[in-house]
């Protein structure tokens, strides 16, 4: 019989943030192996569109307030990841400083643009007022019936699959080692501390700590009990990637307006997306959606008919009850989540691998700001775990 494998760090899903959870845990040296289900990459983060806009996303009540916590410190983080991933992997991952818009197209529209405008200034958020003239001066191919715009200049966007390759190539450099077709069957664990994982074919995998960072599935992981699960549940949505034949210079910049966004890549191709359905597992794409997508920018940006479709996908966004993220310890030992980033997951993957190397570094501190995104919030009260258990870091034990 060969003897069991065993690795400091075993991250459950090859998606962008447990590629990057997987690349920055091996920086701080943990042998780490990353456990795909299908082919890294290839899941929700392949279809999201790359916006790192905590400004434009920012909402009313408290989860949406440490959500805007969490994103703005991300944004800062990403110029610098960018760069990293291009210097360690070779691979540019198209990050785009050009601002956001959110546009209204009428009266009713327009006067909840204001109230969105005043709540932003009153968190200090850099926002700035536009008239339809102003914002046609930015973005001349906006529709002249365009009654309103708020320009929120340091939103900006990457290219999530050139980020998920460049992802994939400095995890293979630094010796982090990947294993895709690789479904987990369960999690083991040892009363109150995980032990490994057993994967769909029997293999058994020993590890000091396990991050669970597989987006919508997160919950359907076998094996924990039940005061330690944290509930996550798939949010749909569908997204169009369409090429102007003309090339770049119809938008500049990601205009977003109520019921979608369009983000330009700078090169000719655009991104519309996205519906937003709960629907639980289903991926079908529907002719309702597109319609309503297309329906709805072709009224703000008239251009778009001239655009060519090139491809229709559907992912699923990992949702948590106030739709905050869940990232840290878990109620056992050795447990990490780093999940439910819902329609933030590009935006929070730098600050999310960070977090969470922090908690698996023996010498790392508790960062405050995993405050914000407390996996036991949601915990069972259950003796010896759940929400009675103080959240701890989860130095590795050897
Ligand atoms: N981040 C945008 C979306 O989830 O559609």
């Amino acid at each position: 019989m060969s003897e069991q494998q065993r690795f400091d760090v075993v991250v459950v899903g090859g998606g962008i943030i447990g590629l990057a959870v997987a690349w920055r845990a091996r920086e701080r040296g943990a042998s780490t192996l990353v456990l795909e289900r299908g082919e890294t990459g290839q899941g929700t983060s392949r279809v999201a569109a790359g916006m790192l806009a905590p400004v434009a996303e920012a909402e009313f009540g408290d989860s949406a307030r440490r959500l805007l916590e969490l994103g703005l410190r991300s944004a800062e983080l990403w110029p610098a990841f960018a760069a990293e991933l291009q210097e360690r992997a070779g691979i540019d991952v198209g990050l785009l400083r050009t601002g956001t818009l959110l546009l209204a197209r009428d009266q009713d529209e327009a006067r909840e643009l204001e109230r969105q405008l005043a709540f932003r200034q009153s968190l200090g958020l850099r926002v700035e007022r536009l008239r339809p003239s102003q914002a046609r001066e930015r973005e001349p191919a906006l529709a002249p019936s365009m009654r309103l715009a708020i320009e929120a200049p340091e939103d900006h966007s990457v290219e999530p699959r050139a980020v998920l390759a460049a992802l994939r190539r400095a995890c293979e450099l630094a010796g982090v080692q990947l294993r895709e077709h690789a479904p987990v069957a369960a999690i083991e664990h040892d009363g109150e501390d995980v032990s490994g994982v057993v994967l769909a074919d029997g293999e058994a995998i020993g590890a000091s700590a396990l991050v669970l960072a597989a987006g919508a599935w997160s919950e359907q992981l076998a094996g924990l009990p039940t005061h330690a699960r944290v509930p996550v549940r798939p949010v749909k949505g569908q997204i169009l990637r369409l090429r102007d034949p003309a090339g770049p210079g119809l938008l500049r910049r990601v205009v977003r307006f109520q019921g979608g966004y369009l983000l330009p890549r700078g090169d000719g191709r655009y991104v519309l997306g996205a519906s937003v359905e709960e629907r639980g597992f289903e991926l079908a794409p529907t002719a309702g959606a597109v319609h309503e997508l297309l329906r709805d920018a072709h009224e703000l940006l008239p251009g778009i008919s001239e655009l060519e479709i090139e491809e229709l996908s559907v992912g699923l966004r990992p949702g948590t009850p106030d739709n905050a993220p869940l990232i840290g310890a878990g109620a056992l030992g050795g447990l990490l989540w780093a999940t439910g980033h819902y329609r933030n997951g590009i935006l929070l993957a730098p600050l999310t691998a960070e977090l969470i190397a922090e908690l698996l570094d023996p010498a790392g501190a508790r960062p405050p700001l995993l405050s914000a995104c407390e996996p036991l919030r949601f915990a069972d009260p259950a003796p010896g775990g759940g929400a009675d258990r103080a959240p701890s870091s989860v130095a590795l034990r050897s």
